[in-house]
């Protein structure tokens, strides 16, 4: 079968990686794809943001199967417009994608059916965000309503920053575009745990969960980037409490939204906050994480097309998702800058003695080839990734493989996996 992967990041590196693995998947092609993709794929241009060009190449190249990777093209419609077209698609519809390009549904949703969430309010003009601010008690939470590549988020000190950072939202002074919405939510404090799960619309299979590393800085600091890093290990969602989260989080969301006429298939991604009150969601997402998705699938023994295709075909109950014990880290390498600007097309060498660490696999989030030579092309680079027996091990492999890759201004954390460990950072 050939499979057709949209997207360029190191998510969908791993997924063309974990695909090609199954014996049944003849072809792999990756639209736009990247560098480090094209040694296992054969990488078409596409402009992720024009459905009708997304529609056209799947059209032309007639997969058995196209996936999805980031949430724009869920957000246009790419999967309404292929099944329309009789192509087969993992991922959610344009309106069961709303979970994650509006905040404002989501938590109207996650409210009306008693899914745990912090509190909050939708305001939909400054006016109405200064009447409810009056409720909320610092520090404050203030959204962007729409898709805003995790940059929508503000943190605020006091009533009056939130209001400010409302306006800028309101005026477009912040994004760009003006939002049509704005959320308030209440601070979460615990531990972030970020759980997807594979769903067919109806039944639920949980994927082996991770922690995210969004903060630029060691020791959780500076701004938010798309992710930096992140672990999975067995350890840290014991079964009582996966089961939990099943329970009332993610089969509640599932089966509300079968209710409620937007059924939902494809990766539900829920972003937890492990608060005292217990699991809260701060937000979903309609799709695989960025870099989640890496350590996770390095973890996956089972075939990872037979579960995507038991989705698409509504038999997800009888598939298995098998794991391997131990764990498995993502350590992110950055561009100098990123997540402000940067520069790129800096040369990258040293990736074929980092390959040959045990455990290692390097996946490629924004590298191109100029001629024979790989360079880098976005702020994150790469997703230097490993598995072993214990966090320790799959961290030291990861960090092992790292010191080995050089490119001019080359920047990661040093401090993944701290929080599990116990380590001060
Ligand atoms: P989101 O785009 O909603 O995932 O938010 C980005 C990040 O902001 C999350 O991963 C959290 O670290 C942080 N965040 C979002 N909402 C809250 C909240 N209600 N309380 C505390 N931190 C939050
Ligand atoms: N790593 C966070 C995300 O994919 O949204």
């Amino acid at each position: 079968m050939k499979v057709l992967i949209l997207g360029s990041g190191g998510r969908e590196h791993a997924l063309a990686w974990a695909v090609k693995r199954s014996e049944r998947v003849t072809e792999v092609v990756c639209a736009p794809g990247n560098g480090g993709i094209a040694q296992i794929a054969r990488c078409v241009a596409v402009d992720l943001k024009d459905l009708d060009a997304m529609v056209r190449l799947a059209e032309a190249e007639q997969p058995g199967l196209t996936i999805v990777g980031p949430e724009l093209p869920l957000s246009l419609g790419i999967v309404d417009a292929l099944r329309e077209r009789g192509l087969r698609v993992f991922g959610p519809t344009r309106d069961a994608a709303r979970l994650e390009s509006s905040k404002g549904f989501a938590k109207q949703f996650m409210k009306r059916n008693q899914i745990p969430t912090g509190n909050y309010a939708v305001c939909t003009s400054s006016a109405e965000f200064e009447k409810a601010i009056e409720f909320f008690h610092p520090p404050i939470v203030v959204k962007a309503d729409g898709l805003a590549a995790g940059k929508g988020v503000i943190i605020c000190a006091s009533r009056n920053t939130a209001i400010e950072a409302a306006h800028g939202l309101f005026s477009g002074a912040l994004l760009g575009a003006a939002e049509q919405q704005v959320v308030i939510e209440e601070f979460l404090e615990g531990e972030e745990i970020s759980f997807l799960c594979l769903t067919d619309g109806k039944h639920v299979a949980p994927l082996a969960p991770a922690q995210d590393h969004k903060r630029i800085g060691e020791g959780d600091t500076g701004p938010n980037t798309g992710g930096m890093g992140v672990y999975s290990t067995d350890a840290m969602l014991d079964p009582g409490m996966t089961e939990w989260v099943l329970r009332h989080i993610a089969e509640p969301t599932v089966r509300a939204m079968a209710e409620e006429g937007t059924p939902f298939t494809g990766v539900l991604y829920c972003g937890l906050m492990m608060t005292a009150r217990g699991p809260e969601v701060l937000e979903y997402n309609a799709r695989f994480g960025d870099p989640e998705t890496q350590a996770i699938l390095l973890r996956l023994e089972s075939d990872l097309m037979d579960a995507l295709e038991a989705c698409v075909d509504g038999r997800l109950a009888e598939t298995e998702l098998r794991w391997s014990h131990g764990a498995s880290a993502c350590v992110v390498a950055s561009s100098s800058g990123y997540p402000g600007s940067y520069k790129t097309g800096f040369p990258i060498s040293g990736l074929g003695a980092a390959a040959h660490v045990p455990g290692v696999e390097i996946f490629h989030s924004g590298t191109a080839r100029l001629g024979s030579q790989l360079v880098t092309a976005g702020g994150r680079v790469l997703g230097v990734t490993a598995t072993g027996d214990s966090l320790d091990e799959a961290l030291a492999r990861a960090y092992e493989a790292l010191v080995k890759i050089q490119f001019e201004g080359i920047y990661y954390r040093r401090d993944i996996g701290h929080r599990a460990l116990g380590r001060k950072p």
